[in-house]
Parts: C-alpha cells; sequence; structure tokens
C-alpha cells in the first residue's frame, strides 16, 4: 500500500489539522515519558517551517466521552511547547466556541492543540458530525497517529475522508517499517514474543509463521505453549482455552519447517513479588504451588544461539515479569542480544519497549514502533483504518 505524504501537500499558509497519538503516562498531572510527544515533532516542525498553521488533536486515556480533569491535554501543550521551543495556543474545547477562536487566531507557523478527543462521546463512534466539526478547523488533515491507527474514529478516519489529507513523518516511517517487515524482511529472521497472554498473540503469530524462519516463544503466554507440549507447569497462569490452538500452531511450525522454541527452564516462584523467593528449574519440574516468571538462564541461552546470524528480527513482550527485579534478566539479556546484533531489529508493545529503553538502548534498535495494538495488529497483517484513509488512489 502507498499512503500520501506531507510531500503531497502545499501546506504554506494553510491550516493544517494534524491527529497525533499523545496518550502519554501521566503520574500526578506530570507526563512520565514522552516518546510519543518527541516521536510527532519532526512532522509539527516540518509544517511550522513550510509556514502552515498547526492545529493539534489528541486523545488521552480512555475518559469514554466524559470531561475528566486529570485527563485535560493541558501539560501535553506545555511539553509539545517546550521541545519545539515555542508557545503552543490550548483550548479547554475541541470544536466549541474557544477551540474554533483559537483556531482562528492561529497565524502561520503557530502551533494550537484541541482538548482530549475522547471527552466527546461521538469521537470512538465515528460520528459524522463530529467529523464534520473537525474538519471545519481547517484546510487539510495529516495523520501522525500510528499508535491509534487501528481505531476507526472521528479523528483518525471520518475527518480524513472531508479533507485533503496526507500521512505525517511518523506515520510515513512506521508504514514503511513494518510493511518492510512483512513483504521483503531479510532472511534469517526470527520473532520473539512474550507477554501474559496467548490470546492476543495468536494472530501474529499465524501471519508471521509463513514469514520468519524462528519463533521464541517467552513470557506468560509460553506457559501455554508449554502445557499443550505436555508438561506439568505448576502454578503458572495457563490460558485454558488456547492450549489446543497452541498445540495447533507447534504443529503447524514443525509441517511448515519453522522453529518454534518454547522455555526448556524457567525462574520460579510462589508468589507474585519483589520479595519472593525464586528458583531456577528444568520445565517439567515446577512445584505445584510454582509459578514461572521469567526464562531461566539455559533459556536464554538457546534463544540467544537462535538469534545469532538474524538479518531480520521482530520483538513483541517481554520475557518475564521484568517490571521485578529478580524476573527482569530474561527480557535484559533479550534486549542486550537484540540491541548488539547486526541485523534490522524492530520492536513493538509497551513492555519490550520500556525495557530496552530504560536500559538505554534504544538508539541501537532499528525501529521502536510508538504503536502497541496498532503495531500488533499491522504484524497480523490486517488492514488499519487510520492507514487506509490515507492510501494513494492514483498509484497501483
Ligand atoms: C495506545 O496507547 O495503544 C493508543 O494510544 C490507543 O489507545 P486505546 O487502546 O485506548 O485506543
Amino acid at each position: 500500500m502507498t499512503i500520501r505524504t506531507l510531500d503531497d501537500l502545499d501546506f504554506n499558509g494553510k491550516r493544517v489539522l494534524v491527529r497525533a497519538d499523545f496518550n502519554v503516562p501521566l503520574r500526578d498531572g506530570r507526563i512520565t515519558d514522552d516518546t510519543r510527544i518527541r516521536s510527532t515533532i519532526p512532522t509539527i516542525q516540518k509544517l511550522v517551517d513550510g509556514g502552515a498553521a498547526v492545529i493539534l488533536m489528541s486523545h488521552l486515556g480512555r475518559p469514554k466521552g466524559e470531561v475528566r480533569e486529570e485527563l485535560r491535554l493541558r501539560p501535553v501543550a506545555a511539553q509539545v511547547g517546550s521541545l519545539l521551543n515555542r508557545e503552543v495556543s490550548y483550548a479547554r474545547e475541541i470544536t466549541g466556541p474557544a477551540a474554533r477562536k483559537m483556531v482562528e487566531d492561529l497565524k502561520p507557523g503557530d502551533v494550537g492543540l484541541i482538548e482530549n478527543l475522547r471527552f466527546d462521546s461521538r469521537e470512538e463512534k465515528n460520528d459524522p458530525a463530529l467529523a464534520r466539526e473537525l474538519a471545519e478547523l481547517a484546510d487539510y488533515y495529516v495523520s501522525d497517529a500510528f499508535g491509534a491507527a487501528h481505531r476507526a474514529h472521528a479523528s483518525t478516519v471520518g475527518v480524513a475522508e472531508l479533507l485533503p489529507s496526507a500521512a505525517g513523518l511518523l506515520m510515513e516511517k512506521e508504514v514503511k517499517a513494518l510493511s518492510w517487515v512483512l513483504t521483503d524482511a531479510d532472511s534469517p529472521f526470527v520473532v520473539i514474543l512474550g507477554g501474559a497472554k496467548v490470546s492476543d498473540k495468536i494472530a501474529v503469530i499465524e501471519s508471521l509463521m509463513g514469514r520468519a524462519q524462528r519463533l521464541l516463544i517467552g513470557g506468560g503466554m509460553a506457559n501455554t505453549f508449554l502445557k499443550a507440549a505436555g508438561n506439568d507447569v505448576g502454578a503458572s497462569l495457563v490460558e485454558d482455552d488456547n492450549v489446543d490452538t497452541a498445540r495447533d500452531l507447534m504443529q503447524r511450525a514443525t509441517s511448515q519447517g519453522v522453529e518454534l522454541m518454547i522455555p526448556t527452564d524457567g525462574v520460579v516462584a510462589t508468589e507474585f513479588s519483589a520479595d519472593t523467593e525464586s528458583r531456577v528449574v528444568a520445565v517439567g519440574e515446577f512445584e505445584s504451588n510454582e509459578m514461572m516468571l521469567d526464562i531461566g538462564p539455559e533459556t536464554i541461552q538457546s534463544f540467544s544461539e537462535a538469534l545469532a546470524g538474524a538479518k531480520t528480527i521482530v520483538w513483541n513482550g517481554p520475557m518475564g515479569v521484568f517490571e521485578l527485579e529478580q524476573f527482569a534478566s530474561g527480557t535484559r539479556a533479550i534486549a542486550n542480544v537484540v540491541a548488539e546484533s547486526d541485523s534490522y531489529s524492530l520492536i513493538g508493545g509497551g513492555d519490550s519497549v520500556a525495557a530496552v529503553e530504560q536500559m538505554g538502548l534504544a538508539s541501537k534498535i532499528s525501529h521502536i514502533s510508538t504503536g502497541g495494538g496498532a503495531s500488533l495488529e499491522f504484524l497480523e497483517g490486517k488492514t488499519l483504518p487510520g492507514v487506509a484513509v490515507l492510501e494513494r488512489q492514483d498509484v497501483e
């Protein structure tokens, strides 16, 4: 799929409405990680430098159509301002008179932000009336909200159908990186999947099985595969409904010549807490009250060997409960191997991204996706509505 880009619009002197994904973590009104804001700055800067008046919009959290004071976008406006080193106007409304006044007052090169879109219940319904009100604010629409592109909302789809529209630089970069993985990834291609739930990852395993040569399964979801392979996993969390699916995926991998690797040892404990006692045990030898909370050293070794020589690596989901120090070794070890690899590496999903960022390894990763759910759905091979709406009609 080819999408329209900023090069398709002559935005000098125009009002440009930019949908960003400023859904950032907040604690006590302060932004604790501004990665998503920083990622959209190049788009805003390019529009500003090109003489556009920029109207920013985003959702924050899930207020479900209600105004929630703690989810107002004021701190985001301040952070955008400090990153751009210029004043950013902020309206406490989405499309009401104060928002329209703010927009009217913007001159070429100015930047303003309207209020959290999800304060309006029409946003998530992709209500045409809200899409029209948003479209009336501007001449052009630009979407940089890759993280929200799997949502068909008024600000991601409805408004894009009403104005000349294009992808921003972040959206363009994300779509290019993820499309390359699906269509042109160099072999050997190794996929690492972790995280708590198998159910979230079945579709992505099915999609990547035909493309990758190896699938490494860690994290809580590995327990369902271990059980499917006939192991006793003690008190580990297993999704019983998905044991048959996991068995089927393992059989399909074997018949397609794909190596699907699951842990051979784990770090186990009887409690999910920082100061609980833990030990390393081979799979099949867990006590009935023990849960696997990280992959063990033998698994780290075999996964690292499986990654050696890879030309493409995709990683989504941590190998264990890495927010607790004693269950962080697996995720850290894999993060190091991925960072040191000469391969093209792509990481998506909040927790694995957080791990590489905490470890200061982000600059060694080829592409870190700003989308959690969106990057997974893309890798599942789904068409994201917020991307489809930017598709060029004039090329094959
Ligand atoms: C995300 O954080 O993945 C995106 O901002 C989408 O948020 P949502 O899952 O609340 O739609």
